[in-house]
């Protein structure tokens, strides 16, 4: 297994710096002793995990669209970043009922932006980050394989394999991983962590509604999702981001699942009545089926490649992973130090 600490020095951009997986990994990368540089939309929004880590003061932060070509292939040429990861989305899947367009915008035009300015800058490495709905969902009690077929029944995921599809495109048509692997997508499965405030999330409509006395509404009890600690894929689209910067090495396909293992796979049930039994006693839901936007009941991703060609594998279980995620909500809830228990667990996960 690679050591992180090789990020030491490494001139990194992270777009999507000011969400929820991106400024977990900003912060991440400040630890480690990288030069961390950030690319996302002005947020004003409120509370947002960029803030509570005090991420301004610890990166160097660009408020830039990823569609604008001209304003970020400025920002990437003054920097020349060694690697790159995109992460930079619309991603919520509701949302992208609501505004379609916006959200292929963004998702699939914003990252062939991002990707051809990288190409022009003659950037090292760069790893998209996709998503476990890229692939067309065929309700499969298995995971899906890298070299499964892309799809995407909503306006989100479908955006998510359109993009996979241009961003392979590109590499082909501009040889860039002739040599060795130098440019990756990476698919995660959904992810839970503390510091996510989005909306029609599971978790931070938990947390939302408890902290607010509410009842809330479970949708979709019985849909089974690969869920996973933030630190997990991070974790490895970090391993994978050192190796091809450092490595010469030729991977034949260069798409990435990061998930969970087969027997560790949930529906939103269990999560419910894990939650209500061992951590919030008091926690008031009603189970409520949503039969206004469509979502696949079954969606696993298979590990395998990661852990055969990588060596990455997950750390924790979907109990310590809620536990973890309770406890840093807590401790917001709470005003105590947010730093210590980001800090802490961090150490735990990858000691
Ligand atoms: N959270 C999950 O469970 C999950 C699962 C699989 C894949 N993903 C993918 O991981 C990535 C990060 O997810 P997240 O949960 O942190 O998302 P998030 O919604 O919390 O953050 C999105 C980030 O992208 C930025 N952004 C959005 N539109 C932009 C634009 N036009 N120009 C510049 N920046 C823009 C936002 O400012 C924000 O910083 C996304 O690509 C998402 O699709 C997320």
């Amino acid at each position: 297994m690679i050591k992180l600490n090789l990020y030491r020095n490494v001139k990194v951009l992270v777009t999507g710096s000011t969400g929820f997986k991106g400024s977990w990994m900003c912060y991440w990368l400040f630890l480690l002793g990288a030069k961390v540089y950030g690319i996302s939309l002005k947020s004003n929004e409120e509370p947002i995990l960029f803030n509570a880590l005090k991420l301004k003061s610890k990166i160097k932060q660009f408020n830039c669209d990823v569609t604008d070509y001209h304003k970020l292939n400025q920002i990437i040429k003054s920097i020349k970043p060694d690697i790159v990861f995109h992460l930079a989305a619309q991603s919520l899947v509701t949302k992208s009922f609501m505004d379609p367009l916006s959200t292929i915008n963004t998702n699939v035009y914003g990252t062939a932006v991002i990707f051809k300015s990288f190409i022009q800058n003659n950037c090292n490495t760069f790893i998209f980050c996709s998503s476990d709905k890229c692939y067309k969902n065929k309700e499969w009690i298995w995971g899906y394989k890298e070299n499964d077929e892309l799809g995407g029944i909503d306006p989100y995921s479908s955006s998510k394999a359109a993009a996979e599809i241009i961003f392979h495109s590109f590499i082909n048509s501009f040889k860039l991983n002739q040599k060795s692997t130098k440019c990756a997508s990476v698919r995660a499965g959904n992810v839970i962590g503390g510091g996510d405030f989005n909306q029609d999330r599971l978790i931070p409509d938990i947390i939302k509604n408890y902290f607010n006395g509410k009842t809330i509404n479970i949708k979709n009890p019985s849909s089974v999702r690969p869920w996973q600690f933030v630190l997990e894929p991070l974790s490895g689209y970090l391993e994978l981001g050192l190796l091809l910067l450092t490595k010469s090495k030729k991977y034949k396909l260069p798409s990435w699942n990061f998930g969970p293992d087969f027997n560790k796979i949930y529906d939103v049930d269990y999560i419910i009545r894990y939650t209500k039994k061992n951590i919030i006693k008091d926690l008031k839901y009603n189970l409520k089926k949503n039969n206004k936007i469509y979502e696949s009941k079954f969606l696993f991703v298979s590990n395998e490649k990661a852990k055969l060609e990588l060596g990455w594998k997950p750390r924790l279980n979907l109990e310590q992973t809620l536990d973890f995620t309770f406890d840093w909500y807590n401790s917001y809830k709470n005003n105590e130090n947010i730093l210590n228990i980001t800090n802490d667990q961090i150490e735990k996960y990858y000691r």
